[in-house]
């Protein structure tokens, strides 16, 4: 491995969730312009022609176009809670919750907010709020308790009245396939360090196509491959907690390779369902105007972002990741003639989940540049949004896209009249969403937005400590209680933009 790589490993342990107080912004000299175009994040504006209907109506206010999808999101592990019915097994979340020292509090998604039992009170939340769009995602655990065989038709049923509820509110379905919660079975044979497993992924999702795939209009594959690499395999703070960047490189390829084995599961099953990838995207900046850091941002780009996007949208690895990772790497032992191919093939649209931007110095660290949430490893800078979604647009073309996740945690309390004042998260999801807009006039093809979260839940290594919801769950009750977020993006909705 190269020493860029191992620098590169060394500082991402500063940068992970868990230890972030390394990250701090001092001497940040370069111009955002400069900073960015050196970084494959321009800001400059294409040709493109501009939709307008996005554009600004008089007055100021900003209208999104007719048939926007308005949505929220969550996962499976994080809400359902009802870790043992109905026939579910159990996933790697489990074994790593339950194990000392791993999560905040010793937490767990056992009960969570206990979706499985309250679905339908929460469906009639998101009728409240009037969303267009839900996207949730399938346990694998509870489709095939140990990831292979015959699908347990129990764990199918509870997914198919949740999809025949969302569409008699007029809410359109989005399921993702896999949000972390890989069956611990599958773990013990090798996890996604086995080659095998993307095979498994892509026969539980057959499975899953066939079974449900009549009233799923949207379907994404893998939620976030990059955290599985990043937090699972480099830093271990997510499941299934190892630290060893050559078995993280060979993961990230079988996650890729189990993603376009399910895009032609479904094309195979047939049907009218669209398909596309589930990316976590970090514009990344050089932290000042040195060509050392325009190359160590180029390359800190190569591991955040175009390894993901260059495979699955046009059927390469990046060169210099590739070269940094060396032709002795488990990965690049692990690549084979036709994957290319197999991860390439045709989607139908992109998943976006933007948190925050990367700024990156010549020796391969990382600054703070921007104040964080309750989220250490959070930046706020809405501008990110806009650079990553027109970098997206101009580099691999006008493939339609989705924003899956955008959020942030507030600390959000109960007061005694009954209310949740989350002003911050208002701000936030205003910023957020006029970059999104601009993004759109600037000729972005955006068909839909989702805050991170509909609920509070399970925030994996974090526990129950970080409330990203619109909705306030009261853990001992499991009471729902909308924030003022939610009130406002109900307003904002029923509006058809800000
Ligand atoms: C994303 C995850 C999601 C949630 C948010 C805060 O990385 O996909 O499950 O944890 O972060």
């Amino acid at each position: 491995m190269s020493i860029l790589t191992r620098r590169r490993l060394l500082r991402r342990a500063a940068l992970s969730a868990t230890a972030t107080a390394a990250a701090t912004g001092a001497g940040l000299a370069g111009t955002a312009a400069a900073s960015a175009a050196l970084a494959g994040c321009d800001e400059s504006r294409d040709d493109r022609p501009r939709d307008p209907r996005s554009q600004p109506a008089p007055g100021g206010a900003l209208r999104f176009p007719p048939g926007f999808g308005w949505g929220a999101a969550t996962s499976a592990y994080q809400i359902e809670g009802a870790a043992k019915e109905d026939g579910r097994g159990e996933s790697v979340w489990d074994t790593f919750s339950r194990t000392p020292g791993r999560v905040r509090n010793g937490d767990t998604g056992d009960v969570a907010a206990d979706h499985y039992h309250r679905y339908v009170e929460d469906l009639d939340l998101m009728r409240e709020l009037g969303l267009g769009s839900y996207r949730f995602s399938i346990s694998w655990p509870r489709v095939q308790a140990d990831g292979t065989g015959a699908p347990n038709q129990r764990g199918l049923d509870f997914y198919r009245r949740l999809i025949d509820g969302l569409h008699e509110r007029g809410i359109a379905p989005m399921a993702t396939l896999f949000h972390w919660d890989l069956p611990q079975a599958l773990q013990d044979r090798g996890g996604w360090e086995s080659r095998d497993v993307a095979q498994r992924f892509a026969d539980y999702a057959d499975h899953v196509f066939r079974a449900l795939g009549d009233r799923v209009p949207v379907w994404l594959t893998i939620n976030e491959p990059k955290t599985v690499v990043q937090n699972g395999y480099l830093h271990g703070h997510h499941a299934p907690g190892h630290r060893d960047p050559q078995a993280a490189y060979l993961v990230a390829h079988h996650l890729q390779l189990a993603h376009g084995l399910a895009v032609r599961a479904l094309r195979a099953a047939g049907g009218d369902g669209r398909i596309g990838p589930a990316f976590n995207l970090h514009p990344c900046y050089p932290a000042d105007s040195s060509p050392g850091a325009a190359e160590a941002t180029r390359l800190y780009d190569g591991y955040e972002n175009r390894l993901y996007l260059d495979s699955a949208l046009t059927g390469r690895y990046p060169e210099d990741v590739l070269a940094d990772l060396g032709p002795d790497s488990r990965m690049v032992r692990g690549i084979r003639d036709g994957d290319l191919a197999v991860i390439s093939t045709p989607v139908d649209l992109v998943a976006v989940q933007y948190y925050t931007p990367i700024y990156v110095t010549a020796e391969g660290g990382t600054v703070r540049r921007w104040p964080t949430s309750e989220a250490e490893w959070q930046q706020i800078h809405p501008d990110g949004m806009y650079d990553i979604l027109t970098r997206v647009t101009r580099d691999y073309g006008p493939i339609p896209l989705t924003v899956t996740e955008n959020g942030l945690p507030t600390p959000d309390t109960l007061a005694d009249d009954g209310t949740v004042d989350d002003a911050g998260r208002i701000r936030f999801l205003h910023d957020h969403l006029a970059a999104a807009h601009r993004a759109m006039a600037d000729g972005v093809p955006l068909e839909s937005f989702h805050v991170w979260s509909l609920l509070d839940n399970f925030e994996w290594a974090e526990g129950y400590d970080q409330r990203w919801g619109l909705v306030y769950v009261d853990y001992p009750t499991q009471r729902r209680i909308p924030k003022r977020s939610a009130h406002w993006y109900r307003d904002v909705i029923a509006a058809g933009g800000l």
